[in-house]
Order: structure tokens, then C-alpha cells, then sequence
């Protein structure tokens, strides 16, 4: 008998660590690699941030804390919902865990029986559907391609509910496509869900501040509070803040879901880090105008590694409005030969291809369930993505 659980068996590893560790390896043998595969902003945490962490320490905040969070970020995070979002909850509507990761973890294990469906709009963050997984539910994938922009489209929601529908989770903007959903796409979905009141909408909104083009970030229960008693708005300081090591992610929703995901938390990790929390409210309630000048920097990074694909041959890149990252297509390189002979059938054997030739890291499309593309993270040096552009575009054209 296998000693490991078979719960595990179900679930891969994180494709996304897979290739960054690949990326590292190689690295380490000496090799000019350029790694564009990571999550997270390359910036680095602000000052006042870092600051009232080392004050946290000082005070002697180092003990445990209410499980699902201290009062003070409790209501840091019920300002910022309210502020940034128009929406009202109680700090007893407020959980706070270990990264967005654990709270999203917590809401499904705290709600998902064998064999509900949780619906997951595909391309997905690779760990949506694992997580459903090892909660024993079921995902079930609804694929929005590219001329759909990436997004859900109302019918392909209506299509996909059942009796065994649990949970919507909506994405926007959206890792691994930076595709963000519009206040009237919002509405459109809404309007669905709406004649479904079985059906509960997990918002991941860990993108929320990064936008841009003028782009309006709204999100669901916000433009429609018909569906507020049955959302969780799921957020955290990890991306705008650049705080991805400090592990603070929230989430607001109704106080039943909020109490049995502290209950399930009690168990398991008890409260995240006593500094990490004073940090995040420091950064939820201090100077917000970083946000704004980081931004800058990702829209020209974007505009660049935009037009640089795009000067590849058999590369398409649509432009997102949000997100550090960028979907391009590669169906134009599949069936081609690389100059060793090898055969490119899949987008993993393109990244293959880019990595082994070129040193370039990127995560190939089928982790993220929509296939032929591949992620590029632009959160890197402009040096650095041009760089890559011109080794992938050196690549591309070796191509016969
Ligand atoms: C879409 C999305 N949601 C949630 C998270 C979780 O972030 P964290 O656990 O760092 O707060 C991530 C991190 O990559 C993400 O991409």
C-alpha cells in the first residue's frame, strides 16, 4: 500500500515552480538564463512598509493573534473594501490567511463536498482546479479563447451550471492573461448567476491595482449586490505591494463562511505572521502613490514585450489591460522543426525549445488549460525584455 495519501495522487505539482526551478538549475550550471516565468512584481517592498514591520518587532508583536486576523488589519481591510470597492463588510465579515493562496484554500475546503462542480473559467491560475481537486470537488473548465479576449462569456457560464454547481471563481484581472472583465461584462455575468442562487462567486481580485490604459476596475458583488450575501472577494497585499514573501492575503464575505474558514484555519496554520500583519496594514492605510509610478513602469514593459512577440514569426500577442503578464499564441510554430530536428507538437515543447536554445523561461499555455500559448511575466527589466524578445524572435526564425 503507497504511504502517501491518494488525495495527493490527483494533484501535479505547480507547472509554473516547475519551469522557474528548471530556469534556476540551469542558471546554477553556468548558463545565461533569462527567467520570465515568475509571479511576482520584481519591485521592492516600500519603505513604510518594511518600516512598520521592524516597529511591529520592536513592539513585541511577535505573538500569536486572533486566528483569522488582528482587529487593526481586520479593519484596515474593511476601509479598503470600502474605499477602493463600495463595499461594506463587518470586521467579522473579514478573514485573513497565509497569502490569498490559504484563503482560498480555506473557502473550498470549508465548502466544497465530493463531487460539487466549481466552475473555472479557462486559461486559470494553475491552482484553482488543483485545490478543487484535493477538496474532492470537481472542476469543471469553461475555455474562453483568444477572440473571446480570454474571458467568460454569459453563455458559456449558463451552459456550464448544474444542480452540482457550487462556486464561480472569476479571475480579473487575470493570471496568466492579464485579460480584466469590464463593468458591463460584470453585469452580463451577474445577470446569469442571478437565476442561479445556488451558484457562489469566489472574486479573485489579487490584480485589482494593477490596470492599465485607463482601465476601471470594478468588482462583481460591487456592480451587483443581489449577489453580495453569496460572494467572497478575495484579495492581498502580494502583487500591488510587492510583498509576495510576507504572505497576507483576505477575503470578505458572508460571517457563516467567514466563521468556518477560521474554524478550518484554527486548525491547521492558526493566524499568519504577527509582523506580516502590522505591515499590511501599513499598507493598506499608508501612501498608496507607489501604486501609480510601478504602474508606469509595467505598461511600457508590456507595450515592449507586446511589440517585440508580435515581430515573431509564428507568435500572436493581444494586449491586456492588466497583470504582469502577457498570453501570447504559438499555434504559427507548431508542426515546425527546430534546427536540431525536433518536431514542435505542443506549446511545452515550444518552451522546451525556447529554454534548451535560448535561455529563455516562460510557462508553456497547457498548465493554465488553453493551449497553443505560454505566459510571459514582464515584472523584469526593460534590458532584460529586450533581450528576451530578441532571443525568442532568433528562435522563432531558426524555425523551418
Ligand atoms: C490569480 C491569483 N490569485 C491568488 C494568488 C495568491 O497570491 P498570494 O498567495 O501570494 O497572496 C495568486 C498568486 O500568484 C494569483 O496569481
Amino acid at each position: 500500500m503507497p504511504f502517501i495519501a491518494d488525495r495527493l495522487l490527483a494533484i501535479k505539482p505547480s507547472p509554473t515552480i516547475f519551469i522557474s526551478n528548471k530556469a534556476l538549475a540551469l542558471k546554477a550550471e553556468g548558463r545565461d538564463i533569462i527567467g520570465l516565468a515568475a509571479g511576482e512584481p520584481d519591485f521592492d517592498t516600500p519603505q513604510n512598509i518594511k518600516d512598520a514591520a521592524k516597529r511591529a518587532i520592536d513592539r513585541g508583536d511577535t505573538k500569536y493573534t486572533q486566528v483569522d486576523g488582528t482587529p487593526e488589519l481586520k479593519k484596515a481591510v474593511c476601509g479598503k473594501f470600502k474605499r477602493e470597492n463600495e463595499l461594506t463588510y463587518a470586521p467579522n465579515q473579514i478573514s485573513v490567511g497565509t497569502g490569498g493562496k490559504q484563503v482560498l484554500f480555506n473557502a473550498l475546503l470549508a465548502t466544497v463536498n465530493r463531487g460539487d462542480e466549481v466552475i473555472v473559467p479557462a486559461p486559470y491560475w494553475v491552482s484553482y482546479p488543483d485545490i478543487v481537486v484535493l477538496c474532492e470537488g470537481t472542476p469543471v473548465a469553461v475555455t474562453c479563447p483568444q477572440n473571446n479576449g480570454f474571458k467568460l462569456r454569459p453563455e458559456d457560464l449558463e451552459a456550464a451550471i448544474t444542480r452540482k454547481t457550487k462556486w464561480l471563481i472569476l479571475n480579473s484581472p487575470s493570471n496568466p492573461t492579464g485579460a480584466a472583465y469590464t463593468r458591463a461584462e460584470l453585469a452580463a455575468l451577474a445577470e446569469v448567476l442571478v437565476r442561479h442562487p445556488d451558484v457562489w462567486v469566489l472574486a479573485d481580485d489579487m490584480y485589482e491595482h494593477l490596470v492599465y490604459d485607463d482601465f476601471v476596475f470594478t468588482s462583481i458583488a460591487q456592480v451587483e449586490p443581489k449577489l453580495y450575501p453569496r460572494t467572497l472577494t478575495l484579495n492581498g497585499v502580494s502583487k500591488a505591494y510587492c510583498m509576495t514573501g510576507w504572505r497576507i492575503g483576505y477575503a470578505g464575505g458572508p460571517t457563516e463562511l467567514i466563521k468556518a474558514m477560521a474554524g478550518l484555519q484554527s486548525q491547521s496554520t492558526t493566524n499568519p505572521s504577527s509582523i506580516s500583519q502590522a505591515a499590511a496594514v501599513e499598507a493598506l492605510n499608508g501612501p498608496q502613490d507607489f501604486i501609480p509610478v510601478n504602474n508606469a513602469v509595467f505598461k511600457e514593459r508590456r507595450d515592449l514585450v507586446v511589440a517585440g512577440l508580435n515581430r515573431c514569426k509564428g507568435l500572436h500577442c493581444p494586449t491586456p489591460h492588466g497583470a504582469f503578464y502577457v498570453y501570447p499564441s504559438c499555434a504559427g510554430t507548431i508542426g515546425r522543426r527546430t534546427p536540431d530536428g525536433k518536431m514542435i507538437e505542443t506549446d511545452t515543447d515550444f518552451v522546451t525549445y525556447l529554454l534548451d536554445a535560448e535561455g529563455v523561461a516562460v510557462v508553456p499555455g497547457t498548465a493554465f488549460g488553453l493551449a497553443p500559448h505560454f505566459r510571459v511575466s514582464y515584472a523584469a527589466s526593460n534590458a532584460e525584455l529586450r533581450e528576451a524578445c530578441n532571443r525568442i524572435e532568433r528562435a522563432c526564425a531558426k524555425l523551418e
